[in-house]
């Protein structure tokens, strides 16, 4: 295939899963799982809770979450795939799920509101 072809399906790619602009070493390393809880529930927009249900079937139901993130993308650890999972949502798509959820809380939230998301959905 002629480079430029390569190129553009590259940028074609790229453009689903823009790059987070909070980075994984900006996090600050305490997160406060009752606000993140509450982010969860109302404050993030959409807020998580609008997918993210026991009975849905489009979204993965979290529970159990804490103990399944480690084991979803060789080499992370669960706070690193959780991170990813709320930043860039499309670098690991759950199998059997859609590339569905919104790749805007990087820009929504603030890296304290991640850390707190991330220790919220690591307790569940
Ligand atoms: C519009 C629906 C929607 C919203 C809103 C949404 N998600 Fe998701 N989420 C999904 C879907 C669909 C997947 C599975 C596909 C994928 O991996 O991206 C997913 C995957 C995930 C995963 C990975 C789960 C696993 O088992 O590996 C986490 C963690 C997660 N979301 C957290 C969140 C958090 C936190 C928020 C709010 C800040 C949120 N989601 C908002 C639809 C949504």
């Amino acid at each position: 295939m002629p480079l430029l072809i390569v190129g553009i399906l590259l940028l074609a790619a790229c453009d689903n899963n823009p790059p987070s602009s909070i980075a994984y070493d900006e996090l600050p390393a305490d997160g406060d799982a009752s606000r993140g809880e509450m982010l969860f529930n109302q404050t993030a927009s959409p807020p998580c809770m609008a997918c993210h249900q026991e009975n849905a079937t489009a979204s993965p139901a979290l529970a159990g979450f804490g103990a399944v993130a480690e084991t979803r993308v060789d080499g992370q650890s669960a706070r690193e795939y959780a991170f990813y999972s709320i930043v860039e949502p499309a670098r690991h798509i759950v199998e059997g799920y859609g590339n569905a959820m919104p790749a805007t809380y990087d820009d929504m939230l603030s890296p304290q509101d991640i850390a707190d998301l991330i220790a919220y959905v690591l307790s569940l």
